[in-house]
């Protein structure tokens, strides 16, 4: 079975001119429109190393070339592959893939002969409203054994911690089977391994249940990029659910390679011609909101 954990930072990148628009120029046509209309470059600079690891990854692990790689979209939103139909692997097992931004990074984790959802939570204050008040907000989200577990995690910043990692957990599970929106999330709960999540290493022990069973065949690996930034990857069954226990052959877990932007462009090529109109746009837009601006400002 093969995996692949790959970040970017998308955070510090300040594309130059030509970077910008050889990037444009290197992902569908629809993609790029729909990056285009961001408001903020946060957003559009994230999408669009989303992009680019999604490619990267099809060509360089798949062994598809750059230019026939055909990105789709359920009608959920989850990206799959959809030219060419037929690709071939070493081992014969599928590729499964998935894609999360948030905070700092834009993140893609694939796995071979399982389903996969990844999400990256970056820890942080909310704006408007204190610790409790925001959990307050936040209720239904979570079970009353979540709730348990993130409210007596500590300091306010312990238990935001607590609370994003439960968050990442949840996204991972609900990428992993592609439902997004629809999925009622008490009826996924986490119970976390005691033993401390660090950086530099990857932990397999937290335990998921859903409809109040344990999900033997679901693996969580949970990691943390930095400090700020939590990441859970789902690992499911690709077919029915109970269909086989993966845990005996699975492999040890995969940490997370940061790349750099010419990694994530060093297999590509442009499909499209250059547009500088879309540079002058990118200029014009604002780096985030400005309570974002503020926040980054004061650290
Ligand atoms: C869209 C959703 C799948 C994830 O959104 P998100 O967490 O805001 O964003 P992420 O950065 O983690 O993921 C976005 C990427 O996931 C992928 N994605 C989109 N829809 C998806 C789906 N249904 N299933 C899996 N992956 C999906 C896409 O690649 C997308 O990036 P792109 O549009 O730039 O290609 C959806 O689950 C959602 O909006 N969830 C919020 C529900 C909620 O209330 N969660 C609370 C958890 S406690």
């Amino acid at each position: 079975m093969g995996s692949v954990r790959w970040a970017f930072r998308c955070g510090s990148w300040t594309p130059s001119k030509g970077d910008w628009l050889l990037a444009a120029r290197c992902i569908q046509r629809e993609e790029k429109d729909r990056i285009g209309q961001f408001v903020f470059a946060k957003d559009a600079k994230s999408a669009l190393a989303g992009r680019l690891l999604l490619r990267r990854f099809v060509c360089e692990r798949m062994g598809v070339p750059w230019s026939q790689i055909r990105l789709e979209r359920s009608p959920r939103g989850k990206p799959y592959l959809a030219a060419p139909l037929k690709v071939g692997s070493d081992s014969g097992q599928a590729w499964s893939f998935n894609l999360s931004h948030q905070g700092d990074y834009a993140v893609l984790a694939a796995e071979q002969g399982l389903q996969v959802g990844v999400d990256i939570m970056k820890t942080t204050t909310p704006g408007s409203s204190s610790v409790p008040e925001f959990f307050r907000i936040m209720t239904r989200q979570f079970t009353a054994h979540e709730w348990s577990v993130i409210q007596s995690a500590g300091s306010e910043h312990q238990q935001l911690a607590a609370f994003y990692r439960h968050w990442a957990l949840k996204e991972s599970f609900i990428k992993a089977i592609g439902t997004g929106l629809g999925f009622n999330l008490q009826r996924v709960e986490f119970h976390l391994s005691s033993e401390a999540l660090t950086q530099g290493r990857v932990l397999r022990q937290t335990k998921m249940y859903l409809d109040d069973e344990q999900e033997e065949d679901w693996i969580l690996e949970e990691s943390l990029l930095d400090s700020d930034h939590h990441v859970a990857v789902a690992l499911g069954p690709v077919g029915e659910p109970g269909s086989a226990c993966l845990r005996p052959s699975l492999p040890p877990p995969t940490t997370f390679t940061l790349l750099s932007f010419s990694d994530l462009i060093a297999s590509a090529s442009p499909l499209t011609e250059e547009d500088p109109a879309y540079w002058d746009s990118f200029k014009m837009k604002a780096e985030a909101p400005q309570r974002q601006r503020d926040t980054l400002a004061s650290k």
